[in-house]
Order: structure tokens, then sequence, then C-alpha cells
């Protein structure tokens, strides 16, 4: 039998410590799977004293990722830290440059490093995989790299945030208000204590990125992604969407059109009987359309000490196989010297459905006014109904247009215009209609 791939595991936090306990319980299994044994020899985190409720004792402890990186007997550095700086970028880089093969499950640290990352790794002719990275337990890297060779991708789109998720399928479900759902993800361990990062976009928009740069073999531009996160769905719109067939998604798009590529992350109108409107609370999916293979969908646990550990166990497993000597695939699909600069397609001329919801004075003339104002940005409307506000608010009304696909600059103007009438008492809603089989 080959001799023992020796990994050392930096954060033994929740993804960590089940990497190390899934590689206990499964030693006997992966050796016969791989052909060799994986052995667990470094690992690193900030309290050695802290129960990770798996022994590691076996293992030499180092207070520095950065020192086990360059100097502990192992042939895989797996960083398990997170954040896109600090040990977890000093770690990764150094063990690269130390000529030892990376598996990180961090997506901020990709989505800021990973193209000058896969530059050293390539320079030096090692592995660095990050299936874990986007949608947890869901192979998507794996058969974005790997198994859709020769396709070229028209668009790529998921539900990438489980958060986000499962505040949108309880607000459907149970038709509570946003703020009280994020309340009860936060009591089960489903939102952080600061849950920015989540509903706003931020994370989703950081696993796009990667998707992006896998799909269309550019660099990989985090920094450029038009995002609007979730914290101003509201009942009204959830009960809206689901008279109008359709079901609101927080998804990240990433799509090839004329003008460029677009990446965005926001609310989703995608109708009910779509495949990725039946993906409920903290699960995940990814859909790729291409031009050979036409729509997948992958759908799963997106994130979770287990299905995390699941991804990064594969990766281990890869290298594990790999024959020494062999030349290995690039990072992103395309050698990270040839990932070509990403071309931005503005927003404004992002093309689709939109709804739009509006409440107006209840006074003659508005009805007519909203659609002069879609009828002079050349906006077809499929439906405009109104209905009486429920509640004490006598005087006002709700106006729902769907609209044929147009520009997103046309609708820009003319809800500018409507608000400009001053016929609106609210904030108008927009949000964009998605295409899904
Ligand atoms: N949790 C998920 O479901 C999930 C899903 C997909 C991807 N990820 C990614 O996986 C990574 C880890 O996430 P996690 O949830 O496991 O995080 P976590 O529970 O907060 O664990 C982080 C670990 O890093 C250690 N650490 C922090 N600073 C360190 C330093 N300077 N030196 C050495 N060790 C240090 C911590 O040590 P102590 O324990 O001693 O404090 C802890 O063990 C992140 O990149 C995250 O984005 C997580």
């Amino acid at each position: 039998m080959a001799e023992a791939l020796r990994v050392g595991i930096a954060g033994l936090g929740t993804v960590g410590a089940s990497v190390a306990r899934v590689l206990r319980d499964k030693a006997a299994e992966l050796t016969r799977q791989c052909g060799r044994d994986i052995v667990v020899s470094a690992v690193s985190a900030r309290d050695p004293k802290r129960d990770r409720g798996v022994d590691v004792s076996a293992a030499k402890w180092f207070d520095d990722p950065v020192k086990m990186a360059q100097v502990a007997d192992i042939d895989v550095f797996i960083e398990l830290i997170g954040g896109d700086e600090g040990p977890a970028r000093l770690s990764v880089k150094a063990a690269l440059e130390a000529g030892r093969h990376v598996v990180t499950a961090n997506k901020a640290l990709l989505a800021k490093h990973g193209v000058a990352l896969a530059e050293i790794a390539e320079k030096k002719g090692v592995l660095l995989n990050y299936e874990a990275a986007v949608a947890g337990g869901i192979p998507v890297i794996k058969t974005m790299r790997e198994a859709m060779a020769g396709n070229s991708v028209n668009r790529v789109f998921g539900i990438l945030n489980g958060t986000c998720n499962y505040i949108l399928t309880r607000m459907e479900a149970e038709g509570i208000s946003f703020d009280a759902c994020l309340k009860d993800a936060q009591r089960l361990g489903y939102a952080e204590a600061d849950p920015t990062f989540d509903i706003e976009g931020h994370d989703t928009a950081h696993k796009l990125s990667i998707l992006t740069s896998l799909a269309f073999g550019t660099k990989i531009a985090a920094n450029d992604i038009y995002m609007e996160g979730i914290s101003n769905i509201s009942q009204a719109d959830i009960r809206a969407a689901g008279d109008l067939g359709y079901r609101i998604k927080l998804l990240g798009v990433a799509q090839r059109t004329e003008s460029g590529i677009e990446q965005r992350v926001h609310p989703t109108m995608v109708p009910t009987a779509s495949v990725i409107a039946q993906v409920h609370g903290v699960t995940n999916a990814v859909a790729i359309e291409t031009d050979i293979l036409g729509e997948l969908l992958l759908s799963g646990p997106g994130a979770g000490g287990n299905a995390t550990a699941s991804a990064v166990i594969g990766d281990i497993a890869d290298i594990a196989k790999s024959r020494p000597g062999f030349q290995h695939g690039p990072v992103f699909g395309l050698p990270a010297k040839e990932l070509r600069p990403y071309k931005k397609a503005q927003m404004r001329s992002h093309a689709g459905g939109y709804f739009i919801r509006l409440t107006v004075h209840d006074r003659i003339g508005v009805f007519a006014a909203i659609a002069k104002r879609m009828a002079d940005n050349d906006i077809s409307l499929e439906s405009i109904v109104q209905h009486a506000v429920s509640g004490e608010v006598a005087a006002q009304k709700t106006v729902i247009l769907v609209t044929h696909e147009t520009t997103e600059a046309a609708v820009r103007k003319a809800v500018d215009g409507i608000t400009k009438d001053g016929h609106l008492t609210d904030k108008p809603q927009v949000i964009r209609i998605e295409r899904a089989g």
C-alpha cells in the first residue's frame, strides 16, 4: 500500500472538528477507497485546552497555523479558520509556497485572493481544492471543473445562502414577518448574531464570484456584484408573488449577455412550479445552463459541520488518489494566468420581467398615470391589478404590475416618474422575475 497521506487541520471549530471526526470514524472506508491511509499529523487552533468532541492528541499541536503550514510533516494543509486575511490567508499562502496541497472551505478568502493563490498552486504543481467553499456539501465545483468539459455555460444561478432561504421559506409558510423569522433563525443557530453578511447578500456574492469564474473563465470579481438583500421583503410581496404563481428566493445569478457578464444577487421571483422554487429551508441549490447539457440542478445541504466536512473529505480523497508527478488540473478550470478580465454588463441593461408593487393614494387618475409612465418607457404589461389596502388605511390602494421582458433602465425610469408624480404613499417595491425551469 502507498504511504499514508498526512494532513494538518488548521481550525477545529464547526467544520474542522467534523472533518477530524469523519476522518477517524471513516478511516477504514477511506483507506479502501483511496488505497492509502489518511492520517491527521498536525492540528492548529487558538485554544489548545478546548474540548473539540474528538481526540486529536495524537497530532502535533501548533499555536500558529502559518508555522504549521511551513514546517509540519504534512502533505496537505486544510484551512478551516475562515476570514479573507490574517491567519487564513497567510497560512494558505505559506502552505502552497512550501509545495503542499491545500484544501479550504473559505469562500471569503477565495473571493478576494483566489486567483493569486491559484497562481502559486499552479506554479508549485500542487492542488488547491475548495469544494466546501460554495454550497457546502453540494459537489458543484467538481461538477463545473471536471464533469462539464466542453460545455459553454450561459447562466449559473442558485440559492447559496441557507439563512436567507430559511427565512423566506418560513415567511411564506407561516405568514410571519421578516423580523420574527430572523429572530427565530438566530435562536435556532441558522443566523449569526450579526446577520448582515448573510441577509444583505454578501455571503451569496462571495460564492457567486467563484462560480462565475468557473463558468466563464474570468478572473474573480467579487467586488463588482450588484447586490440587494432580503430585509425589505414583506408579507405583501410574498402573498402577491403567490397569487401570481411565483415564489421569492434570494438568488445569485451569473449570466453571459451581449454586453458582458451579469453578476447579481437579489430577491427574485421564480415560477412556483420550477424546480428551484421547491428548494426549502436551509437547503442550497445551484442551476447550471449549458449549450450541450441543457439545465442541471444540484441541491442539498449548504452548511453544517457534517455536510461541509463531506466536501472537505472529498477534496482530501482526491489528493490521496492522485498519482505522484501527475500534472494537476488548474484551480479555476483554466490556468490562473489565462483567466480573462471580467467584463461587467451594466445592471441598467439587464433584461427580464419585473414585479412592481406600489402603494398609492386612492384617488382618481392614479391608475391611468401609472399605466402612462409604463407606456412612455415602452414597458409592456402582463398584468396590472389594484387592491384596497387591508386595515384602517382606507385612502390607499396597492397597485401590482407584472411586466413582460423589459430593461432595468426602463423600469427605473418609469418608477422614478411615478414617484415624482406624487402618487405614492410608501417606497415602491421592485422585484426581478427570473426564468427558471
Ligand atoms: N460552518 C459551516 O457550516 C460552514 C459551511 C461552509 C463553509 N464554511 C467555512 O469553513 C470555515 C470554518 O468555519 P467554521 O464554521 O468551522 O468556523 P468556527 O467554528 O468559527 O471555527 C474556526 C476555527 O478556527 C480557529 N482559529 C481562529 N483563529 C485562529 C488562529 N489565529 N490560529 C489558529 N486557529 C484559529 C478557531 O480556534 P478556537 O476553536 O480555538 O477558537 C476555530 O477552531 C470558514 O471559512 C467558513 O466560511 C463553514
